[in-house]
This record gives structure tokens, sequence and C-alpha cells, in this order.
């Protein structure tokens, strides 16, 4: 071999030595062999997105891969189907379907920041525990599968957590008492599952969150009083549950809330007026419950309402005069009540129809038959 080749092939050898520590663009190997065994567990034909999934480079090559560029180590999966928009429009055919479970080799990535794993409809199997165990996880985005089983119970283990999606499976179990731990979650979405048992008592402690979605499930027990604290609260969505008890006035004093659902439930008591004191609360959904007693008449210039649903429920007395003096109401529902006497005139009762005030006892003017 000529003394220059030997030189290059030198050169060669270093280069490759350096790769094979951190790999030839930050992939460590046993990197590579998590994801090739996350992988293994998972098939998608449709898109063919696992097809980039070959050779050294993960870091860069692979679709959906991301790396911290410090440390070289696996940063990030982002799978989510949004070949709807796309694909739909130009060829007419249905989205991606990726079917399978997730393994959990996903574990060994132990400087893991986000998993997305979004919209695939088929995967299934459980949440594997041991990701709770993955101490940089910042998001965690599982919806739109067929996830079953519980919520990992160390799942407060996971300090740094931020966004925690689970909806849309068929997660089943109780909401792990751990989930106060997590200090920095602001956004927690447990919508449509199969998870019983209450909300904790302290969930209000969840001082960062804020949306609070957890529709469509089996959630039991009453609304704890504790969300008066949550000085970040934008959204609340309980509908559709099992949740009973009175509406705690604590929920009026959350600053920012502006949006509350807690229609489809089995609530009783009266609406607290602390409710309609509240500022910035722009959709109110307490339709079939079983809330009682009369609607509180302390609306004024502060309320503004795209919606004010408060029809199913058993309340009496008149509809509030003091609506009129409301900044705006968009949707008002008080059908299905017991409510009785004259409807106020002027803004809004002018451009409501009778649809919204059907079903009471003994209504009259408005969009109604004149008072007699
Ligand atoms: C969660 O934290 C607790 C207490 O530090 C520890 O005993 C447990 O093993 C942790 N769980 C996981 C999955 O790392
Ligand atoms: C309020 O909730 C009920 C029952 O879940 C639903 O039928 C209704 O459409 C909702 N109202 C509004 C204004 O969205």
């Amino acid at each position: 071999m000529a003394p220059h080749l030997l030189s290059f092939v030198l050169v060669l050898v270093v280069i490759a030595a350096a790769a094979c520590v951190r790999g030839s663009s930050g992939c460590p190997t046993l990197d590579r062999d998590a994801l090739l065994a996350f992988r293994s567990a998972l098939s998608e034909k449709r898109l063919g997105i696992f097809s980039s999934w070959t050779g050294d480079d993960c870091c860069s090559q692979w679709f959906g891969v991301s790396c911290d560029p410090t440390t070289g180590r696996v940063a990030g999966i982002s799978l989510r189907d949004e070949s709807e928009d796309r694909i739909i429009s130009r060829s007419g055919r249905s989205r991606g379907l990726m079917y399978g479970r997730i393994s959990p080799e996903i574990c060994r990535l132990d400087r893991l920041t986000t998993l997305i794993l979004a919209d695939w409809k088929q995967i299934s199997g459980p949440i594997p525990p041991c990701l709770t165990s993955l101490s940089f996880l910042s998001i965690l985005d599982l919806v739109g599968n067929r996830l079953s089983g519980p919520i990992p119970n160390d799942i407060g283990n996971l300090s740094r957590l931020t966004v925690l999606n689970v909806a849309n499976n068929q997660i089943s179990g109780s909401i792990p008492t751990s989930i106060l731990a997590l200090s920095s979650l602001m956004h927690l979405d447990l919508s449509n599952n199969q998870i019983s048992g209450p909300i904790p008592g302290d969930f209000g402690n969840l001082r960062m969150l804020s949306r609070a979605m957890l529709s469509r499930n089996r959630i039991s027990g009453s609304i704890p009083s504790s969300v008066g604290h949550m000085t970040r609260l934008a959204d609340l969505d309980l509908a559709h549950n099992r949740i009973s008890g009175e509406i705690p006035g604590s929920l009026g004093s959350v600053p920012v809330l502006s949006s509350l659902y807690l229609d489809s439930n089995r609530l009783t008591g009266q609406i607290p007026t602390a409710l309609f004191s509240s500022r910035g609360l722009g959709i109110l959904n307490l339709s079939r419950n079983a809330v009682e007693g009369e609607i509180p008449d302390v609306f004024g210039s502060h309320s503004y309402y795209t919606a004010l649903d408060l029809s199913y429920n058993q309340l009496r007395g008149p509809v509030p005069k003091t609506l009129v003096t409301a900044a705006f109401v968009g949707h008002l529902g008080l059908s299905h009540n017991h409510l009785c006497g004259h409807i106020p005139t002027g803004s809004p009762f002018d451009h409501l129809e009778a649809a919204s005030f059907a079903n009471n006892d003994c209504l009259c003017g408005g969009p109604l038959p004149v008072c007699k």
C-alpha cells in the first residue's frame, strides 16, 4: 500500500472510531437499538413512515425522530397522523393507520423529552408503566389510539411533564393521585375514555394547569372545591360523566376561567352566585343535571356569554332580569326547567327563539305566547 493511501485509511479509521462513540450524526447505538425495538412492535404500511428508519443516522434521517444537539441523545419521537387534510383532499384516500403496541423498550431512551404517537387509531395495549421513569419527559401525547389499561400509577414521577394527553382511547381505572405531583402540568386531556372514580380532592394543587379536559368518562364523586385555587385554569371540561354533589362556589374565583362544561352529569343544589359574578366566563354549560332553585340574578356589564346553557335542570322562579344588562348573550338555553313568569324585554331576549324557553312551567311573553 502506498504511504499516502495508508494515511488516508488511517484517517478513515479515526473518523469511524469517533462515529462509533457519538454515532455519525449523534445517534448513539443504544438509542438506535431502542428505537428499532420500539418500531418492531408497530406496523404502518399506508404512509410508509417507518421506511426511513434505516441506517445509522437516526437523528436526522429517521422520520419523526430528533436528538438533543448538545448530548446527541434521542430527545423526541413525534409521529402524528396528519394525513387527513393532505391526503383526503388530493386523492380521497383515508387516513394512515398504525397497528401494534408501545414497546417498553422505548423506556431505554432515558433522555426523551417528547413522545407523540397520535391519531393512529389502532395502536392498542397498555401505556407502558416504565414511561414514568423517563425523568426528562415533558410532552406525552398518545391521543386517538386504542390504548387500554390504566394511567400508570407513578405518573407523578414525571416532574417535568407539561402536556399529558391520552384522550380518545380506552383507558380505564381511576385518576392516580400521584398526578397531583405534576407541578409543571399545563395541559391535561383524558377525554373520551373509560376512566372511573373521583377527581382527586387536591386537584387544585395543579397550579400551572390551564386546560383540564376530563369529559366523556365515568368519573364520579364531586367537584373538589380546591379548583378555586387554580389561578391559570382557563378551560375546565367535566361533561358527560357521573359527577354529583353541588357546584363549588370557589369556581367563581378562578380568575381566568373562560369555558366551563359540566353538562350531562348528576349535579344538584343551587347555582352558586359567584359563578355568574365571575368575569371572563364565556361558555357555561350546566345542561342535563339536576340543579335547582332560582337562577342568580346577578348578570351585568361583566357578563359576556357566547353560550349559557342551563337547560334540562330543575330550576324554578323567573328568568333573571339582569340578563338585559349583560354585555352579550349569544346562545341562551333555559328550556326544560320549571321557570315561570314574564320573559324580560330587550336584548338579548329580542333575538332569542322560543326553543330557548320551551318546556317550562309557566313562562310567557317574548318569543312565547303573550302573558295573560
Ligand atoms: C417513582 O418514584 C418513586 C419514589 O421516588 C420510586 O419508588 C418509583 O420506583 C418511581 N417509579 C418509577 C417507574 O420510576
Ligand atoms: C350543552 O350540553 C348539552 C348536553 O351535553 C348539549 O346537548 C348542548 O348542545 C350543549 N350546549 C351548547 C350551547 O353547546
